[in-house]
């Protein structure tokens, strides 16, 4: 049963999104499928909704050997795929295209950056642009050379210079806690931390911005958001696509570095933390490190008592994929957080390829009612305990699952939801999370990016719990089907505690 209630319009709090600075902006990994897929995509939305500054310029820089010309084309396309907004006419997207051009370069190659520091100082003077925007589109392994050469090259200006750099590099920042270390000293090596920006696509999503406001900008949530009344908490991150053409990237990964140490992990530290002093991005920052930092630390026999991997059935015939590959494409895991308010709330978490429906969610599962006034025996477990879910995506929103008596002669309780769906509440389609960070990038204002020691906080925890994931014999993860929610073994997990999965 379905209660829908109306959202009441967007108040006069909402503000004008602020304009993009002006500036250039390089894409190194121009002829990958980020770039293509989301990156020149978001710009584009920006661009469409007034929000990139006139004066912009965008370089992309690949080793492929093409000509602006073709990339712009090859860019027209991709837009046209991808955009949430289209271009409307030849006109519109040439006038933004003009800002879009190609340098073809080796990465390891001074020659690259030689090009590429003269078009940059040249964009820069022609355009009076306010500074630059690198975008590290690569893997972690050439994050180093191109800090490198883009410093020895002097595009890399200091960070009390008018004119900024900012470097937004993509994750995985590492594969463990020492290679993610050694990953962050390079990067302090050529940068401050103030010009580096660590993104997790995941924090620009509106809904998970809006767990904060669920939590921050109402009085009614935030009293019941602790152990005195919730039983435990559920974030599910399902996709119904496999690895698709990212075996090889895939293989390197599985499922605890792609989706866990990050995604599931920012999410999770944003409904535990603590309210922070002030919005100010690193007072946000701290509370949400404080979250990593209170995990409990993995015992020897974690992944054994509290974790699940599994891997989907066909997996090891996915492109570049080894035959007999052990890599998780599934991972459920019970996570406690020792702290004052969530001493005791088991916090399970799940996230996997080939499942049976794609959602990403979060729901506080509150406890059960003391005494039922409306049955006798044990029919206070009959009624069920009250849920308050945030559906990250698709159908983003957020419902409240309560008792309500059902009509009728007799006293007959049934379970009621209350929804909002932000497409009724606010009309259309949130914007892509990759419109907000660029936008975020080029303001400068770091909130939904990752500090240095949160990333490496969360590394320091699930390092061990790879270790034991990839102990030699390696284990098989359990098999599942395609299309459904994962190994039996993830169900029993929750049921050991007398609990169970969201039936989503
Ligand atoms: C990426 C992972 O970070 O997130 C992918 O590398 C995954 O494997 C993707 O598919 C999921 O993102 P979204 O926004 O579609 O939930």
């Amino acid at each position: 049963m379905t209660t829908r209630i109306s959202a009441v319009a967007p108040a006069g709090l909402a503000q004008p999104a602020k304009m993009a600075t002006g500036c250039a902006m390089v894409i190194f990994g121009a002829s990958g499928d980020l770039t293509r897929r989301k990156l020149i995509p978001a710009l584009f939305n920006l661009w469409a909704q007034g929000l990139l500054a006139e004066r912009f310029r965008i370089v992309g820089v690949a080793r492929r050997e093409q000509t602006s010309d073709a990339f712009r084309s090859e860019m027209r396309e991709a837009v046209r795929e991808f955009s949430r907004l289209k271009p409307k006419d030849d006109a519109e997207w040439s006038r933004f295209a003009e800002g879009l051009e190609y340098v073809t370069g080796e990465f390891g190659d001074a020659v690259t950056y030689q090009t590429l520091a003269g078009r940059l100082d040249s964009l820069c003077s022609d355009h009076e642009l306010a500074g630059r925007l690198y975008y590290l589109a690569v893997p972690p392994d050439v994050v180093s050379t191109i800090l490198h050469r883009l410093k020895a090259s002097h595009c890399i200006h200091e960070p009390n210079d008018p004119a900024f750099t900012r470097v937004i590099v993509e994750k995985p920042f590492g594969r463990d806690l020492e290679s993610a270390h050694a990953l962050n000293t390079l990067i302090a090596r050529v940068l401050d931390e103030s010009q580096t920006f660590r993104i997790d696509h995941y924090l620009g999503k509106e809904t998970v911005q809006n767990i904060m406001v669920l939590r921050y900008g109402n009085t009614i949530f935030e009293p019941l958001w602790n152990r005195m009344y919730v039983d435990h908490v559920q974030i599910t991150a399902a996709e119904t696509v496999g690895v698709e053409s990212r075996g090889k990237f895939y293989e390197q990964t599985g499922v605890l570095r792609d989706i866990v140490q990050n995604h599931l992990l920012e999410v999770l530290s944003l409904v535990a933390m603590e309210p922070p002093t002030t919005g100010a991005a690193d007072d946000i920052r701290s509370e949400k490190l404080k979250v990593i930092r209170a995990l409990r630390d993995p015992g020897p026999d974690t992944l054994e008592r509290d974790g699940v991997l599994g891997q989907y059935r066909g997996y090891r015939a996915e492109p570049d994929v080894a035959p007999g590959s052990r890599v998780p494409t599934f991972a459920a895991l019970r996570v406690w957080i020792d702290n004052w308010r969530w001493q005791g709330v088991p916090f399970y978490l799940r996230a996997g390829k080939k499942m049976a429906q794609r959602v990403t969610e979060v729901a506080l599962h509150m406890r059960h009612i003391p005494l039922s006034l409306f049955g006798k025996g044990n029919a206070s477990d009959r009624i069920e305990p009250n849920i308050l879910v945030m559906r990250i995506q698709p159908d983003e929103g957020i419902s409240l699952l309560f008792n309500s008596k059902i009509p009728g002669h007799d006293l007959a309780v049934g379970a009621v939801t209350m929804d909002m769906r932000y497409v009724e509440a606010f009309g259309g389609e949130p914007p892509e999370a990759y419109e907000r960070l660029l936008l975020d990038a080029m303001r400068g204002d770091a909130t939904l990016f990752s500090r240095r020691d949160a990333v490496e906080a969360s590394w320091e925890w699930i390092t061990p719990i790879l270790r034991q994931a990839e102990k030699e014999p390696r284990r098989d993860p359990a098999a599942y089907d395609p299309g459904s929610w994962g190994p039996v073994a993830a169900d029993q997990l929750l049921a050991r505690d007398g609990r169970a999965w969201r039936v989503l």
